[in-house]
Parts: C-alpha cells; structure tokens; sequence
C-alpha cells in the first residue's frame, strides 16, 4: 500500500473506533434502532470526510481531539445521507457498502429513524463541551454543519437530483456542489474553524474544496457508468437507468473524464500559498479521484 493509502486506512480506523464510543447503545425495544445507526455509520465506508479534517487538522498543526469529535460528527450527517438516499422514495437502492442497505436490513420506518438519530447525534457531538472549550468555537462548528447539510446544502442539493433538473450544466454543477460539494467543504471548514485560520487560508482551502467535492462527485457518476456492484459495493449504471442528470448522462463519459481532469490540476492549484504544508491533501486529489469504489 502507498503512503497515503496507509494514512487513510489508519484514519478511517481512527475515525470508526471513536464513532463506536460515541454513538448510542440502548437496552429495551429502541435497541433496535440504535443497533441500525450504528449498522448505517459503522459498516465499511471509506471515510473519506473525516480524512479530509485530520489531514488538514495536521498541516495545521492542530490538537486531534477536536478535530476528531467534529469529524464524526460530520461523518454521522454523511451516513445518514446515505440511509436516507437508498430509500425507495429516493434511489431506491438495495445494496451500499457490499451489504444490504438499512432499509432492507431492517425495515422502511427504521431506516427513517435511523437517519433522523445520525442527524441528532451529530448535532449532540458537535455541541458536546468535550468537542470543544470555546463555546463560540462549537456554535460556529453547529451552524456551519446545519447549513451544508440543510436546503442550502445537501437537501437542497438532493432536492435537485430527484428533480431531474437538466437545463444546463451550470444547474447540474450547482447541484452537485450542494448534495456533495458541500459536506466536503465542511470538512475544511472544521479545522478553519478551530484553528481559527487567515482569511487567505480560508479562500483557499474553500476554493479547494469546492472543486474537489464537484469532481468526487463526477467520479462517483463516472464510477455508477462504468464500474460494477462487486467494486463498488452499490448497484452500478443506476443514473442512466433513472434518467439523471449528470455529467456522464449529459455529456458522455469521456467528456465527464476529462472535466475530472481539468478540475483535478484546477483544485491542487488553490493550495499553492500553503507550499510543501500541503503535500498530503495534494497527493489525496490524485488519490480520491482515480478511486475505484
Ligand atoms: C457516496 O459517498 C455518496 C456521494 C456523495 C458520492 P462516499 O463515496 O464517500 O461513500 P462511502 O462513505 O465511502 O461509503
Ligand atoms: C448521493 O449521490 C449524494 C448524497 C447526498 C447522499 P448518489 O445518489 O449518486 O450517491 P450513491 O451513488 O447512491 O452513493
Ligand atoms: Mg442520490
Ligand atoms: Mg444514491
Ligand atoms: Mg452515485
């Protein structure tokens, strides 16, 4: 495994040891919905957004404890998002992470619930005086996740997708940098926040994140193209099959490749003023993208 293949693995590792402490256990009949959250945020994801805050936590040369609070936190909206998107209202999906998704391993209603609990974890995480000393810090922390998670973000943005919305690909680019875009953002939004960075580091670690949660976004549609559910660990060539809109569906497949491309050299650019600080995230771009699951 390369270098940064092994820092990902050990802060997913990490990052789902601290997400077993912290979510619930109940005795009694709620037993089973706490048994599904931790079904929904536990089960083998890649933990991508977590990694996102600790790599950048350590060019910051932040404490970890913080950090790592808040990026479970983040990673429980993420799950839930995920609960949520397989539902049959939505995609209608069977299969995440190699296994059944919690709608079929448990039932409809529970996979609701479950995703409504993730969301109000995250929420008592981030507002737990353990993630933070600074009062102000936490708020700021909580109002920045509720806002990419909500209509300004996420919802919103999945809001667009079921619609089909295909006018242009102005309107597909806006709706993937909210249902995608923007929970990656928060990611570096967490250590901004604690480490109550410049303002030119801000600009360009949010330029950064924007571009890449667009093209994390366009590989995910270019991976549903072409990629198989054995890789993937979800149903694959389900876009086209549900007509939406998306780069692959709009533009073809090698169009969306090399707007991957494009963004990729585009995204590393914004990290220029950090200099050699920023080696890691700019190997993860390649790394991220060229994924195959
Ligand atoms: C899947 O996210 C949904 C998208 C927003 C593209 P990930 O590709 O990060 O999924 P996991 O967490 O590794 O399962
Ligand atoms: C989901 O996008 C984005 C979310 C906010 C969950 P997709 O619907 O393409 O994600 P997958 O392919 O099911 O993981
Ligand atoms: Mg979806
Ligand atoms: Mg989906
Ligand atoms: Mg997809």
């Amino acid at each position: 495994m390369s270098d940064l293949g092994k820092r990902i693995a050990q802060a997913a590792d990490i990052v789902t040891v601290a997400l077993d402490e912290l979510l619930p256990r109940a005795d009694g009949p709620e037993s089973r919905l706490t048994e599904a959250m931790r079904y929904a945020a536990l089960g083998p994801g890649k933990r991508l957004r977590p990694f996102f805050a600790l790599e950048t936590g350590k060019m910051f040369d932040l404490p970890e404890r913080p950090v790592l609070r808040a990026a479970c936190a983040l990673e429980c909206i993420h799950a839930y998002s995920l609960v949520h998107d397989d539902l049959p209202a939505m995609d209608d999906d069977d299969m995440r992470r190699g296994r059944p998704t919690v709608h079929v391993q448990y039932d409809e209603a529970t996979a609701i619930l479950a995703g409504d609990s993730l969301q109000t974890a995250a929420f008592e995480i981030m507002a737990h005086p353990d993630t933070h000393d600074d009062g102000h810090v936490r708020s700021e922390l909580v109002r920045k996740l509720a806002i990419a998670s909500g209509a300004r973000g996420m919802c919103g943005g999945q809001m667009i997708d079921l619609l089909g919305v295909r006018d242009d690909l102005g309107a597909v680019a806006r709706m993937q940098r909210l249902k995608t875009g923007a929970l990656i953002a928060f990611a570096f939004e967490i250590p901004l926040i604690i480490g109550r960075a410049k303002e030119a580091e801000r600009a360009a670690l949010m330029g950064f994140a924007q571009d890449l949660g667009l093209a994390y976004q366009i590989v995910d549609d270019i991976l549903d193209a072409e990629g198989d559910e054995a890789t993937l660990g979800k149903a694959a060539g389900k876009d086209a099959a549900k007509g939406k809109a998306n780069y692959v569906t709009l533009l073809g497949l090698d169009a969306a490749k090399e707007r991957v491309e494009l963004l990729a050299a585009q995204t590393k650019a914004h990290l220029d003023i950090f200099g050699d600080r920023a080696d890691h995230l700019r190997e993860s771009v390649d790394f991220v993208l060229d994924r195959r699951n």
